[in-house]
């Protein structure tokens, strides 16, 4: 079958940039994505690039030249799921918030009204794509809702998980690693390996069994925040030892069977992924009675949860025991730079911990706006909208953030932090001045000659 059309449900972090990527290098495919959030369909079809409602690197000059010429938007997604020979799942899967399995399995409702929604609509054969990262044998469901739905077409299924990164997802798109493709129907395979073949190298695509598709993604992620909670377990002995968590990270990765990559000490992993899909992998394990496996993986999360505590416990320390009607001063809300995404950032549990000690938290973020932080920090539901108000402001320059702030939180690694004339934030500021680096993007030497008592990740 030659693809000529595609369907993406779920225009989000995952399916807007891949759809954007794909249509851009196949002129001949049409590609429309769909979404039940009108507002979120406006905001892609909004005239006005800077209002996509995803900010990454690239992505808006992408749009631009394909928007209404091979890639669409829009909430039709009956007809859009009726015009295309195959449809990607993109929706969603947090973790459950209720019922079995709340607070570790991924929640599949999202998937599942997908598969219902396809089934009830689909007038010709299609072939069903999983892009969202799903528990292993998902696809036995999807599977099961479309085959017995009563329609008279053919499905396949094949789970293509995504392994871009938020902040470079374009770049990742654009030169994948791989490209994990696994399903049961040879045909399919061949059809969306087609697709990625008109700029991927054939030799890294790589075809599996469904299965092992679906698990490569959930151990690929749990394998990556392993390595930060590890050096991040390290940092908290460098404090004590007076090792330094950068040399140490920079002598064991020149160990080629270690790797330099991923070896930043941080204040904690955030975003959508990690914590997610390892507790959805301790989740399966323990499902399956594998107890030591569940526990294992378990740890990397209690060790991030450690990391995001230990560094306002830290912070509050320092300042002689007490944040209590304290300005401090938030530079970055995002989970990492480059994206205006905040979901897990170790900066809504950090601001959390300092709220509860009755500080007053400043906030700026080059591209998350207040609403954005208050929203996210409601989501916790440990005090009243209006105290999240009174606790957190945000500012839009970083230079009134800090003003009369007796200390300095940095939690995202944003470029720009490291450009400001840091002189004059010290001349601005509370004395002692503090900086804490949860991100280690400053010079100690440089900043404490400036007069500012300086704290790092793991030095
Ligand atoms: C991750 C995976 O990298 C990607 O392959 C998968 O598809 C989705 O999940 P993402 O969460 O977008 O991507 O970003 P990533 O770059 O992996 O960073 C995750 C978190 O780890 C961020 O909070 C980042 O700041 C933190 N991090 C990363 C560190 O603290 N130290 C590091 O060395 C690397
Ligand atoms: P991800 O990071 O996985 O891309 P997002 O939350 O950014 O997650 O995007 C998922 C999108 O899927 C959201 O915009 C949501 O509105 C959309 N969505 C969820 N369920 C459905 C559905 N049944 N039909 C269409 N869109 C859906």
């Amino acid at each position: 079958m030659k693809i000529k059309n595609i369907c993406c449900i779920g225009a989000g972090y995952v399916g807007g940039p891949t759809m954007a990527v794909i249509a851009k290098n196949n002129p001949n495919i049409n590609i429309t994505i769909v979404d039940i959030n009108a507002d979120r369909i406006a905001a892609w079809n909004d005239s006005d690039l800077s209002k996509l409602p995803i900010f990454e690197p690239g992505l808006a000059e992408i749009i631009k030249s394909n928007r209404n010429k091979n890639l669409f938007f829009s909430t039709d997604i009956n007809t859009a799921i009726n015009n295309s020979e195959m449809i990607f799942i993109s929706v969603h899967t947090p973790t459950k918030t209720y019922g079995k399995g709340k607070g570790m399995a991924s929640d599949l409702k999202y998937i599942e009204l997908c598969a219902r929604n396809i089934a009830e609509v689909a007038k010709t054969d299609k072939i069903v794509v999983e892009k969202s990262t799903l528990p292993v044998r998902t696809a036995e469901t999807i599977k099961s809702i479309l085959h017995n739905s009563g329609s008279d077409f053919k499905f396949d299924i094949l789970s293509n998980p995504e392994f871009l990164a938020e902040g470079t997802a374009v770049n990742d798109l654009l030169n994948p690693d791989r490209v994990l493709i696994g399903g049961e129907s040879d045909e399919a395979i061949e059809c969306l390996a087609n697709i990625y073949k008109s700029w991927v190298p054939q030799e890294k695509i790589l075809t599996t069994n469904l299965w092992s598709s679906e698990l490569s993604k959930l151990t690929a992620n749990a394998f990556l925040a392993q390595r930060i909670s590890s050096i991040n377990s390290i940092s908290e002995l460098c404090e004590q030892t007076g090792a330094n968590v950068n040399e140490v990270a920079k002598a064991i990765g020149m160990d080629s069977r270690i790797g330099s990559k991923f070896l930043h000490a941080s204040v904690g992993f955030g975003g959508s992924c990690f914590q997610k899909d390892i507790l959805n992998l301790v989740y399966i394990a323990k499902s399956y009675g594998l107890n030591e496996v569940a526990d294992y993986w378990e740890q990397v999360i209690l060790m991030n949860d450690h990391q995001k505590r230990r560094f306002s416990d830290r912070l509050i320390k320092t300042l002689y025991n007490t944040v209590s009607g304290k300005k401090i001063g938030m530079l970055g809300w995002a989970f990492k730079k480059d994206t205006n995404d905040t979901r897990e950032s170790a900066a809504i549990y950090v601001t959390d911990h300092l709220l509860n000690e009755q500080a007053n938290i400043s906030v700026y973020d080059p591209k998350v706006p207040h609403n954005k932080i208050q929203t996210d920090l409601n989501y916790l539901n440990t005090r009243t909208e209006d105290e999240n108000e009174a606790g957190v402001s945000t500012s839009s320059s970083p230079y009134d953030a800090l003003k009369d702030a007796h200390a300095v939180a940095i939690m995202t690694e944003w470029d720009e932090f490291k450009t400001y004339d840091w002189k004059k934030i010290y001349a601005d500021m509370k004395k002692p001045a503090f900086i804490f680096d949860g991100r280690n993007i400053l010079e100690k030497s440089e900043m404490e000659k400036i007069g500012f008592e300086y704290y790092s990740i793991g030095q």
